[in-house]
Formats: C-alpha cells, structure tokens, sequence
C-alpha cells in the first residue's frame, strides 16, 4: 500500500489526520486490501480522487482531507468542509455488479458508519433512509455514493464520506439544515484518525458482503438503525407528496410507505423525506 500524508499540516487542530496513524489503527488482517491511502491538506473533493482512483481487484483507493474547498453533498449540494476538524473521506472500490444492483450500497455504508461511530461510545447515532447519519433528527454525517462505469457489469465506485466531529461556529452558519457533531454527541470523541480506521474496518467487508448479497443480507441491521421505522411521513416525489408510514426497506433498499392496506416504494434519489 501507498501511504501518503500532507507534508505541510497548516491546520490549526490538534488532531491532525496522518495516514501512518490510519493504518496502524487498522486490524492486520484488512492492511492487504488497501491500493493507496492517502491524506490532503487541501484538495476541491475526495471524491474526485476516488473517482479517478484505478484500484487493483479485491482493493481499495482511500483518499482524505483536511479540508475540501468544493465539498459535494448528495442531490448537487454542497458539503461544507472546514479545515482540521471534521472527517471528509472517499473510498473507491470496483464492484462487478451492474448498476442497478449497485442501489443498496448507499444504506450499506450507512450501516458501516452508525456500527462505527456506535462502537465509538455513539449508541443514539440512527440512518434516516436512504443515508442521513443522524443523531435526535439532526444530521452527523452523509454519504455521497459516485459511479464510473468500467463495462456494462462493473464500476468503479467512489463512497464519500462526511461527518462531522468538530464543526467550528463559523462553518456551522453556512449550514442550511439541523445538524450536529460529535462533540456534542461523545463527551470526549476519538481522534480523526481512529474514527476514519474504524468507518474503513467496517466498511471495507461490509462491501464485501453487499457485492456477494445484495441489501437482502444487511435489512436486520438496517431496522435496527432504522431512524424512520413506524414513523409517519411524508415523502416528496417531485409534484407529488405522498404520506404515511415508514415500514422499513425492501431487498433492494427502496422504501417501503404504508397508508392503510395500500403500500409503495420509493427508490434512492426520487424522493425526500420527512417526519410528518
Ligand atoms: C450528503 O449530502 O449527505 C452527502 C455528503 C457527502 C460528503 C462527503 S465528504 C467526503 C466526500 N467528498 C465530497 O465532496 N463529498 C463526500
């Protein structure tokens, strides 16, 4: 593996984010799978790294950032990402799935994420489907999922993570939904460094089993981080509003909504929800 840290720490933390120190708070046993890990001081987005990442089979690319300066959240937002403070990382990895199996993959990293931070000390962090990290309706973290089609039944596939750890004041005021950060969450929260270790240690088989299974093999643990289950809302797909119940996910990862006898599914990217 290829270890690569910014040479130049402008970075006011007291916690900087070094690749050495990813590493070797990795298990042994996933050290192998790792093509390049590399950390930034300074770049647009992770996830143009990842995207242009050519890792070898059963590899991964992991490429983070002090800071990102064009910083993507999901739908053409943008990510807000503050130097030396929070956590922006991109995973890229080749899946021979075609696209379309690929749907589920975005609650997955989900559920790699909440078993993290929850093995961090984190037990209220919850999913809102289909990949909010959230604590008490408030949002820790997101997941940007980005595909490059290599043929018609592989991509490339670059995961991108933000969470939150320590927003400053000023950042926060440039965030235009409730949000939160682990500092408000852990008394004392662990290093970036170990964070990021433990999001990869789980991550990285949780891909595995997704590319072998499907979604079908993670619904248990969906439910069990479920933010939305047996919660009334209302979804905007968009001119048309449709309410009801959340009632879990589906094989695939769609939400399923309940209203009466009458259920529908909703698939990744048509829709928002909210709690009504
Ligand atoms: C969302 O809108 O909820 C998704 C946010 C994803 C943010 C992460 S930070 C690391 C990676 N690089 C980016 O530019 N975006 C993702």
């Amino acid at each position: 593996m290829t270890l690569v840290s910014a040479a130049i720490d402008y970075s006011p933390s007291a916690d900087p984010l070094s690749a050495e120190a990813i590493q070797s708070a990795l298990p042994g046993s996933l050290k192998a799978r790792f093509h390049c890990l590399q950390v930034h001081s300074e770049i647009p987005s992770t996830q143009l790294h990842a995207l242009a990442a050519t890792p070898g089979s059963g590899t991964c690319a992991v490429f983070l950032a002090e800071r990102q300066t064009q910083g993507q959240g999901r739908q053409g937002r943008r990510w807000v990402s503050p130097a030396g403070c929070n956590l922006y990382l991109s995973v890229a990895r080749r899946f021979d799935l075609p696209p379309a199996q690929l749907a589920g993959l975005s609650l997955v990293a989900g559920i790699a994420i909440a078993e993290a931070l929850h093995a961090a000390g984190a037990g209220n962090v919850k999913l809102k489907w289909p990949n909010d990290v959230m604590v008490d309706g408030r949002k820790l973290g997101g997941i940007l999922i980005q595909l490059r089609p290599l043929s018609s039944d592989a991509s490339l596939v670059a995961i991108g993570i933000g969470i939150n750890v320590r927003m400053p004041v000023e950042a926060a005021a440039q965030i235009d939904q409730p949000w939160c950060d682990l500092a408000a969450v852990l008394a004392a929260p662990p290093s970036r460094n170990v964070i990021a270790a433990s999001v990869l240690s789980h991550l990285l088989p949780a891909c595995e089993a997704f590319e072998a299974g499907g979604m079908a093999v993670f619904q248990g643990r969906w439910d069990a981080l479920d933010a939305l289950l047996g919660q009334r809302v209302r979804i905007l797909d968009g001119a048309r509003e449709v309410q009801g119940v959340a009632a879990g996910v589906t094989e695939t990862g769609a939400l399923r909504v309940r209203d009466g006898e009458r259920e529908q599914v909703f698939h990744g990217g048509e829709v928002s929800v909210r709690a009504s």
